[in-house]
């Protein structure tokens, strides 16, 4: 990906496309026909059964979460944004105004974008971006049964940029999802796990309905906690057994026989003055 600022589109155009295809981008459309004739009928993903359930030595929520969380809320996180997330950033925000600024979905760290698409569809009168971080993953090529929904777009970029960029902008979520984030289950990595990360306030302060899902009952369990106490609102945490999965993990560890577990919260916006970036 030698030299590209981002990938985007409601499939992916990055820089490194075609420049036909990034003036279809700026002539508003998305799709270009490369793209499209690559969205064949049957949508598949190899499927691993074996995949094995976490394995930690924390058996409970994490002794320090509490105090980790205060001190993010407490203190303004200062790390420089990068110049290639900001170009991503302001390109999403501008296709998304490009298709009416509908109400806003993000679905934090997509992988191949698979729930960016079954959200798109579930969704028609809101626009869906999804955000992933691994080029690799948001370029694969995802089969999708039927006809593409228009409504969505992947982004390439780091959430921690991008979340507090959407943030400073004053941008309200619809609805936000963050389905099977890396769990980092060793008890030295509560600060990778988005609850116990600097950005973890920002994230939150963009409101509307959040749904973390996860493999790890703990791992929702703390981010309902960390929800609770910076916030008001009420979270609900459950076991989620979904009939048919929308992401590659939630399928991967549903053919493994692993228990899926998910919280839930309507999270109110916070005005952005209270957390600078
Ligand atoms: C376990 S995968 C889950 C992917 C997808 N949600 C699914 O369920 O199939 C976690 C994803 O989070 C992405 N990710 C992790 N840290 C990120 C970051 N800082 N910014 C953007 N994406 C990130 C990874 O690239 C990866 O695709």
């Amino acid at each position: 990906m030698g030299g590209n600022l981002y990938n985007f589109s409601a499939l992916i155009i990055s820089y490194d496309t075609p420049h036909h295809e990034r003036q279809n981008w700026q002539g508003r459309t998305w799709f270009c026909s490369t793209h499209r004739g690559r969205i064949a009928s049957g949508y598949t993903l190899p499927m691993h059964a074996n995949s094995r359930p976490i394995t930690t030595s924390q058996n409970d929520i994490h002794s320090q979460l509490a105090s980790v969380v205060a001190r993010h809320a407490a203190t303004a996180f200062l790390k420089p944004i990068l110049s290639y997330n900001r170009q991503a950033f302001e390109a999403s925000m501008e296709a998304w105004q490009a298709c009416g600024s509908k109400p806003l979905i993000l679905d934090a760290g997509c992988g191949v974008g698979l729930s960016t698409r079954h959200l798109a569809q579930q969704f028609p009168d809101h626009f869906v971006i999804g955000v992933d971080q691994s080029a690799h993953r948001l370029s694969r090529n995802t089969m999708w049964q039927g006809s593409l929904p228009t409504n969505f777009m992947l982004v390439r970029a780091d959430l921690v940029d991008y979340w507090r960029l959407m943030h400073a902008a004053g941008i309200r979520l619809a609805r936000h999802y963050l389905l099977y984030p890396n769990p980092w289950p060793k008890i030295g990595q509560l600060a990778r796990r988005w609850h116990g990360h600097a950005v973890f306030p920002a994230m939150l302060a963009l409101g509307g309905e959040f749904e973390c899902r996860s493999n790890w009952a703990l791992y929702i369990e703390e981010c309902a906690a960390a929800i609770r106490q910076l916030t008001s609102a009420e979270v609900s945490m459950e076991r989620h057994a979904p009939v048919s999965p929308i992401t590659p993990f939630e399928q991967k560890y549903l053919a493994s026989g692993h228990s899926l577990w998910r919280c839930r919260a309507r999270l109110s916006p916070v005005a952005a003055a209270c957390k600078p970036v």
